[in-house]
């Protein structure tokens, strides 16, 4: 079987990419740890530069690249397979390299139904295994089809061997749909974790962080907010949840909670629903507007964001043209899975 050796330049890793392989996924394998969010071309997250050698993308087409993006040199490392030995210039992210991702079986212990469309789940692991994780990292559940999908892990660190998850029912869902109409407490799932690169980053401890969540992309803000606060960190953070409507806003009290325990935390709304933003006192609109509004500079902060591909590729266009900085804007976009045909995909972006 062919294989290539990719360096990058950045870092002067050196790794082998199997015929057939993503890069993404081959540096994974050998330890070399490359940012990445959804693993299906969408998100942008893994995108890196080519200086030398060529790709082909025989899977999805690259979504997150611009026409323009490739004629300057960019590749989404998720989706590229090489056809030549390649040089790449790409970050790699230190802090996740020595937790190791492993496989192993979870009980569903609680299903709590916490707005109409959405669920939490607990699920506890096996007595002698407990899960290292970064808080705001995500598992994928293993179905038996082999079919996977990505859920954020909403509890800390610190919660031992159990684990939340916010699931939001998917119109035409195959697994949220079985969650919802079939799922039952004492069921065993099948994870994988833990995945991802979006977690707090801890090199520039002196700026204030914008936490920004649409729907269930409150769930891994919820996980770093419980692990700041365990860990006593009083750096400043605005949290912003955008929905459509109050019920949606599933946690609101305890993120109220939060703002008024704690000086460095503040907490705003959302709401797409005129009559709701008003009753509850909510800004009218989307999330990142109500960010935008409250910051319309917003150069010293670090942003982190999850939720919806749509609200993630509005919110990085605008906040850049506000003076945010695409090196401290870290998200992870709620895309579906592999599986799901790529036309279905495009239509979200
Ligand atoms: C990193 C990450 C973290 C995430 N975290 C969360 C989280 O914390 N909470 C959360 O709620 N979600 C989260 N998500 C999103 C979640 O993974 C998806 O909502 C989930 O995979 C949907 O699974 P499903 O099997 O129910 O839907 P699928 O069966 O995959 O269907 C998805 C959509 O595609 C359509 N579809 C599928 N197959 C076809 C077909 N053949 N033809 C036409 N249409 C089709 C379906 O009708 C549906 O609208 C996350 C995603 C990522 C990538
Ligand atoms: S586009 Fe590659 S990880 Fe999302």
């Amino acid at each position: 079987m062919k294989q290539f050796k990719v360096r990058n330049i950045n870092s002067d890793a050196v790794f082998t990419v199997k015929e057939g392989e993503s890069v993404l996924n081959a540096a994974l394998r050998q330890g070399v740890m490359l940012p990445y969010s959804c693993k299906n071309g969408t998100c942008g997250s893994c995108k890196g530069r080519l200086e030398s050698g060529e790709v082909h993308y025989p899977f999805h087409p690259p979504l997150a690249l611009g026409r323009e993006e490739i004629a300057d040199g960019f590749a989404l490392l998720c989706q590229a397979e090489p056809l030549t030995d390649l040089e790449i210039r790409a970050r790699e992210i230190e802090a996740v390299r020595d937790i190791h991702v492993r496989k192993m079986p979870a009980r569903v212990i609680e299903k709590t139904l916490l707005a109409p469309d959405v669920m939490r789940i607990r699920i506890k692991l096996p007595s002698a295994q407990r899960l290292q994780f970064l808080a705001g990292q995500y598992l994928e559940i293993l179905l038996q089809d082999g079919k996977r999908r990505a859920f954020s892990i909403a509890s800390p660190p610190q919660a031992e061997d159990e684990i939340e998850l916010h699931i939001r029912h998917v119109d035409g869902g195959g697994f949220t749909s079985w969650v919802f109409e079939e799922m039952k407490e004492r069921d065993i799932l099948r994870l994988e974790a833990p995945l991802g690169t979006f977690f707090i980053r801890n090199d520039e401890l002196d700026r204030p962080m914008i936490f920004m969540g649409g729907g269930t992309g409150f769930a891994p803000l919820k996980a770093m907010l419980e692990d700041l606060l365990a860990q006593q960190d009083e750096r400043r953070v605005h949290l912003f949840w955008g929905a459509r409507r109050t019920a949606d806003l599933y946690l609101h009290e305890q993120a109220l909670e939060w703002a008024a325990a704690n000086a460095h935390l503040q907490y705003s709304s959302a709401l797409l629903d005129a009559a709701d933003a008003q009753a509850s006192g909510s800004f009218h609109g989307n999330v990142h507007e109500a960010v935008l509004h409250e910051y319309p500079e917003l150069s010293a902060f670090d942003i982190y964001m999850s939720g919806p591909p749509a609200m993630i590729d509005a919110a990085r266009g605008a906040f850049l043209e506000h003076g945010a900085d695409e090196r401290r804007i870290f998200f992870d976009s709620f895309e579906f899975g592999l599986d799901v045909p790529i036309r279905v995909l495009a239509k979200k972006h």
